[in-house]
């Protein structure tokens, strides 16, 4: 049965969840390529931010990466209830809230995974988004503060009685940041006691690791993040393998780097040549990992700092893993899109229009080494 958020009916089991510094426009656009029916969402974008920034970028959507969520976070329940408002002007298809968010700068006020520790606060946020917009609203937040005080359960019926439609459960607690193993069978409690859906999340880097996950918690649907970096393919090979029970192999490694020069170039396009190389660094290095002798070019990569840097070293890395031959099929697939990006190099569309700005300085989120 097709999972639900409100009145919105999912074609896919599979979430990409908000990653700060990693989901924005350009890497959906890349996951929409691959995935037509996942679910997504934006980056989180601070409700305060919003009163004097209303023009944040995180908030740009395109037309045809829906269904898509808009996350927001904060704690002040007027001013998540604005930023929801603003949120549903930009098309979201539902409003994400954040409350799993492990990072002091977030937690220190009463933000993020801190809203776990003030139920009543929580609840009455809910409420007063819910009732600001039309849209859904969902929530995503962990198993409790610590493992003293694992309340997801409590929280997550909280949560459903304020009228969230959807929850997506990290199966850690704050005191946990990224250590440890996700504890699927504790989700498995929350989607006991919930009626609406739930899907669950923590250390998805294969397919098999979504149908177990979907097995021992009885979930609605698996959330994907880390395990999707530099690895767009994750996401249809896991909805095929829902489907089907047929496990695809991963694309050859030539198709992995031509994807991840469109990546770049995509995030210098709609950033400008400074921050988009700057960004693109962290995403060329996860789209080669695991090529054998793949470490030097890594190493290359972690200082593009033009396209043409970006060019060169994947160039050379396709004809490290495929000979003249890999290096010609690289060129062959790219050489379109560097020539267009040739004629208009620009400063970035987005920058034509307003500021740039991260939510959140955004190394401090978390850690994105893949196990
Ligand atoms: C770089 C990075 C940024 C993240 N930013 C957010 C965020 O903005 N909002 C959020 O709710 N979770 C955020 N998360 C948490 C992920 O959505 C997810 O809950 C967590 O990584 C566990 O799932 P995984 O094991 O599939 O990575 C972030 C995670 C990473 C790695």
């Amino acid at each position: 049965m097709a999972v639900r958020i409100g009145p919105l009916f999912l074609r896919s089991r599979v979430y990409v969840p908000p990653m700060a510094g990693v989901t924005d426009i350009v890497f959906r656009d890349i996951v929409r390529q691959v995935d037509r029916h996942c679910l997504l969402s934006t980056e989180m974008v601070s409700s305060k931010g919003l009163l004097y920034r209303k023009e944040s970028h995180i908030m740009d959507l395109a037309e045809d990466e829906h269904p898509i969520g808009i996350q927001i976070f904060g704690h002040e329940p007027e001013i998540m209830a604005n930023a929801a408002q603003m949120a549903q002007a930009r098309g979201a298809d539902f409003i994400d809230i954040n409350m799993g968010c492990p990072v002091p700068k977030i937690t220190k006020g009463k933000d993020g995974c801190a809203l776990m520790r003030e139920p009543e606060l929580a609840s009455e946020i809910i409420k007063t988004v819910k009732a600001a917009v039309q849209v859904p609203v969902t929530v995503k937040f962990r198993l409790g503060w610590d493992d003293n005080t694992r309340n997801a359960v409590e929280f997550g019926l909280m949560v459903q009685d304020a009228g969230a439609s959807l929850v997506t459960v990290h199966g850690r607690t704050r005191q946990q940041l990224y250590s440890g193993k996700a504890d699927w069978s504790f989700i498995a409690q929350v989607k006991k006691a919930l009626d609406i859906p739930v899907f669950g999340n923590g250390d998805v880097f294969e397919p098999q690791d979504a149908l177990k996950l979907l097995e021992i918690a009885g979930v609605d649907g698996v959330a994907v993040a880390r395990g999707s970096l530099g690895n767009p393919w994750l996401i249809p090979r896991i909805t095929k393998y829902l489907d089907t029970g047929i496990l695809d192999d991963p694309p050859h490694e030539v198709e992995r780097l031509i994807i991840a020069f469109k990546h770049c170039l995509g995030l210098v396009r709609y950033k400008g040549l400074r921050v988009g190389t700057s960004e693109s660094r962290r995403h060329l290095t996860h789209y080669t990992k695991g090529i054998v002798g793949g470490a030097v070019f890594r190493n290359r990569l972690t200082q593009t700092s033009s396209v043409e840097d970006a060019l060169n070293t994947l160039s050379d890395l396709a004809e490290h893993v495929d000979g003249k031959e890999g290096r010609h099929r690289f060129l062959l697939a790219v050489e379109n899109d560097y020539l267009e990006y040739c004629k208009h190099p620009g400063e970035g569309t987005r920058n034509s229009k307003h500021g740039v700005h991260a939510p959140v300085d955004v190394d401090a989120v978390a850690p994105v080494a893949v196990p």
